[in-house]
């Protein structure tokens, strides 16, 4: 495996502009505006790149729609986190040779993290002519090229190469949203957690420099952003690549010392580094939301050990203990998965009480599901799979309860809440901890803060009214 980053120089990416201008003069050519659809699947990473895939392809002169049928590009962003997750594209790339058979003219390309694994290549090469170009994470600053490629050459394209990866500074970004922004400040993974496959598709921990991320994230809140949110595998470990004594807390207090009214999260923090100077920097500013989301994955040491995660049970307590003392309000979110390799009924035990002990505001849950390249995948699995679901359900079972629990406590809260959109006829707004509350307003607040009076909850919404 490679291990180089490789930073893409400004004349690399001018290359790239320069086809966005041939591609734009062919359509200029056939007098259409083409047009491009874009599905995203995966986590808040693949949201990030799609909106550098539609930044090119509206620099390329495409207008998005919200439906492959009839659109000229096709582009799936995928995620390989789960067996599950890949299926559900392969399904979906499958129905597209209706589309295309539709509509001939279309270009079907698959990017994103399956695109970085071999198996997945091969598949889509040999049982999937339809697809004109598949390009891995790395290769995304190239999309101009592959697309001009295949729009020229009637030949598929694959850019699969295995790389460390790249940093690219000044992709186009088209964000949906004026109010919230996902600003990357680091990619790829460096821990290989033994049960996952993020470090072979997204490549070695990179980070950006502190400059390109503080003035992305001025340019944002200058233009009306109002809640930005870090995004990395790792946050912890940013700029450990670059800097000496520059760590993510003191990003973090940079950022929010930028003029403005505004609120910054991050996802994701590691336990394994998470400790009292990102804490204490968290509670020192009103400009850091009290989110945290702190993924335990098991509440068993021996587990965690067999998992690669490099703490264990008490050290995880022990740092939200630290985290709650230090921010009373904070809302606390996590992962977990059930029915790692060789997991006993005593160790699942063991996360249900850690489930109950810290108590969390709500839980990403999931079943192991092997990765083929990952040391997991070949460990002695002798559970079956009932047993997994009946551990899942009943876990489940138990977040529920709790989430329900903490909900009912909001009730005759008042909270600063910032007013996002609309659903029916309701105003929907988000408090500080990212809780969703819906409410009877003018849709003229939207984009602004308003104290709200919680009324009413259940497991996974609040209600409320203004706050007189
Ligand atoms: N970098 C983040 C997680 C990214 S993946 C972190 O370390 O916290 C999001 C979640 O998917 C993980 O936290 C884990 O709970 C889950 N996950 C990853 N690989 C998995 C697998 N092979 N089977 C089941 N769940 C998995
Ligand atoms: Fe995967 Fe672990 Fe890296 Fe998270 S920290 S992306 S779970 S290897
Ligand atoms: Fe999936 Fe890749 Fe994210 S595997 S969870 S889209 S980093």
């Amino acid at each position: 495996m490679n291990t180089k980053t490789t930073v893409i120089e400004t004349e690399a990416l001018q290359q790239q502009f320069a086809y966005c201008d041939k591609i734009s003069a062919l359509w200029h050519e056939k007098n259409t505006t083409p047009t491009a659809y874009v599905e995203t699947y995966g986590c808040q990473q693949n949201e990030a790149d799609s909106e550098k895939l539609r930044g090119y392809l509206a620099m390329s002169g495409y207008a998005m729609v919200q439906s492959p049928e009839g659109a000229d590009v096709v582009v799936m962003n995928t995620c390989a986190i789960r067996e599950h997750a890949e299926q559900r594209v392969f399904g979906n790339l499958g129905a597209l040779t209706h589309t295309k058979r539709r509509h001939p003219g279309q270009k079907i390309f698959l990017c994103g993290c399956m695109a970085g694994e071999t198996k997945v290549s091969d598949r889509l090469k040999k049982s999937y002519p339809h697809v004109d170009g598949v390009f891995s994470t790395h290769h995304l600053w190239q999309f101009p090229e592959i697309l001009y490629r295949v729009l020229t050459g009637n030949k598929r394209q694959f850019y699969i190469a295995d790389e460390a990866g790249s940093i690219a500074e000044g992709i186009p970004q088209m964000r949906d949203d004026s109010l919230k922004a996902w600003v990357s400040i680091m990619y790829g993974c460096n821990n290989f957690c033994t049960y996952c496959i993020v470090p072979y598709v997204r490549g070695r921990e990179r980070s950006r420099k502190k400059e390109d991320i503080l003035a992305e994230c001025r340019a944002l809140i200058e233009n009306g952003c109002k809640d930005i949110t870090l995004l990395g595998q790792n946050v912890n470990s940013y700029g450990k690549d670059l800097y000496p004594d520059f760590d993510f807390s003191d990003l973090l207090a940079e950022i929010s010392a930028i003029p403005g009214d505004f609120l910054i999260r991050f996802m994701t923090s590691h336990p394994r580094d998470a400790g009292k100077k990102l804490f204490d920097t968290m509670a020192s500013s009103s400009k850091i939301a009290k989110q945290l989301h702190l993924p335990f994955q098991s509440g068993s040491s021996r587990i965690l050990k067999a998992m690669n995660r490099h703490y264990d049970r008490q050290k995880y307590l022990d740092a939200v203990t630290y985290a709650k003392s230090v921010m009373p309000e904070l809302v606390l979110t996590s992962d977990v998965i059930v029915g790692f390799p060789g997991e006993t009924e005593e160790e699942f035990e063991e996360t249900i009480s850690l489930i109950e002990a810290v108590r969390y505001d709500s839980l990403f849950t999931f079943i192991f599901s092997p990765r083929t390249g990952t040391p997991a995948a070949s460990m002695d699995d002798p559970t079956s799979k009932e047993e997994k679901n009946r551990r899942f359900d009943r876990l489940c079972g138990v977040q529920n309860a709790i989430s329900e629990q903490i909900h009912a406590a909001y009730i005759g809260k008042k909270l600063r809440c910032l007013v996002d959109g609309t659903d029916k006829d309701q105003l929907t707004a988000r408090t500080e901890g990212g809780r969703l509350v819906r409410f009877a307003g003018d849709p003229a607040l939207i984009g602004t803060f308003q104290n709200l009076t919680i009324t009413g909850a259940t497991t996974w919404s609040l209600t409320g009214e203004l706050a007189r």
